[in-house]
């Protein structure tokens, strides 16, 4: 052979004895087969090979048969965000006139995605409080074919009774679906309270590290066929070199879990003894009003917290720009500890009929408690709080 054909022959170096510990990433767009014959058989399905990354890569299988695990769903996806995989979930399930339950209270850009963008193509949507979510039986009419919901919910904090939303979906032959996001695999197992199909942003507590991008659904093969066409066509997989990333977070969940439970539980408490701070929602403090439920539901409440100081959007502003150790930062679920504003995110663009459905205000902040000491967070926290009540009884709050 001559040297350019030398140059570009297929994968070198695949040694058939060497075992990794850990999963290979696989960098190919595309897979070698030896005859037609192989083709045929892994189109109709008879085959266990691989055709091309778009429709499926041995580095994502590793991790989603991990998450499935985790889950205990019988199968999961990956996808290249959170909104990929609620975008293609959708897409995959539904269609024109159709129509979609979704809490109002819930993350801006689901809302935003079902609201604005699906809106076009035919999907009917209804929107409900937190009270009507609660009352899943009156919510749903002939015409309903999904319920998305979260729980806890981004940023409130505020839960859902997932059994019995779930139970009265099936009871109507609809297909509920919840974002686990702020909960995690860890704390909290909603295939195993009935619903039917589990979503996260693998871009928060999954990966954990505040580097990749990514999402997940996981649920019932059958029920997720659809969803897989729908990946295939849509091309929302995610790429294997973000799915070893993944794969490699994903192997300290549950130690970071434990870890941010115990933190954020630490400096719920503080806060929610502090007069500076309005209110502490955090559904691990029995004075939250979920508390009971997510009790029943969970077996840890995250490391996720919202604060509602006095003094309005102002005050909240001013607590933001003086913290030193949480970041100023959009995002969850890291190593580090984040602080946002709601109302410039995760809602921002909500009007105020839309934040107020969301039970969102503009004087919260929400906190993403990181791995840190708690001692130095609550320190932080105190320090950025410190001025608040003698500029509000100097009347500038
Ligand atoms: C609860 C929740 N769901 C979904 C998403 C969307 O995920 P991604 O940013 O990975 O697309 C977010 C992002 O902040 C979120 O907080």
């Amino acid at each position: 052979m001559k040297i350019a054909t030398q140059l570009v022959q297929r994968a070198e170096g695949v040694l058939k004895d060497a075992e990794p510990l850990t999963t290979p990433i696989y960098e190919t767009t595309t897979f070698v087969f030896d005859s037609a014959q192989e083709v045929r058989d892994y189109n109709e399905g008879r085959s266990k090979k691989y055709l091309y990354t778009r429709y499926g890569n041995p580095t994502l299988t590793a991790v989603e048969q991990k998450i499935a695990k985790l889950e205990q769903a019988e199968t999961a996806m990956l996808f290249a965000s959170g909104q990929a995989a609620t975008t293609t979930a959708l897409v995959g399930l539904l269609k024109a006139d159709d129509e979609i339950i979704c809490s109002s209270a819930i993350y801006g850009g689901t809302l935003h995605l079902i609201a604005d963008l699906l809106s076009k193509f035919g999907i009917r949507a209804r929107f409900a409080t937190i009270d009507e979510m609660a009352k899943p039986d009156s919510l749903i009419s002939d015409a309903t074919r999904l319920l998305w919901f979260e729980s806890p919910i981004n940023p409130t904090l505020r839960c859902l009774d997932i059994a019995a939303v779930a139970n009265a979906c099936r009871r109507r032959g609809v297909i509920s679906i919840v974002d686990n996001t702020f909960a995690s695999p860890i704390n909290q197992l909603p295939l195993t309270l009935g619903v039917d199909i589990v979503m996260h942003s693998a871009t928060k507590y999954l990966n954990g590290h505040s580097d990749v991008t990514a999402g997940v659904l996981a649920g019932p093969a059958g029920l997720l066929d659809p969803v897989q066409k729908a990946r295939r066509m849509l091309g929302a997989i995610l790429d294997p070199q973000a799915a070893y990333a993944l794969g490699r977070g994903l192997k300290t969940l549950a130690v970071r879990m434990e870890r941010h439970n115990a933190t954020a539980l630490a400096v719920a408490q503080w806060l929610s003894t502090d007069k500076r701070v309005k209110t502490v929602y955090y559904p691990g403090l029995p004075q939250h009003p979920d508390h009971e439920i997510a009790r029943r539901q969970m077996r840890g409440f995250g490391g996720m917290m919202c604060i509602d100081v006095h003094g309005g959007y102002d005050a909240a502003a001013r607590f933001f720009d003086r913290l030193t150790l949480f970041n100023r930062a959009a995002s969850l679920g890291g190593v580090e500890s984040l602080c946002s504003l709601p109302v410039l995110t995760s809602q921002w663009g909500h009007s105020e009929e839309e934040l107020e459905r969301a039970d969102v205000t503009h004087s919260m902040a929400r906190l993403s408690v990181g791995m840190e000491d708690p001692e130095d967070l609550i320190a932080d926290l105190d320090q950025a709080l410190g001025k608040e009540k003698e500029e509000m009884v100097d009347g500038k709050g």
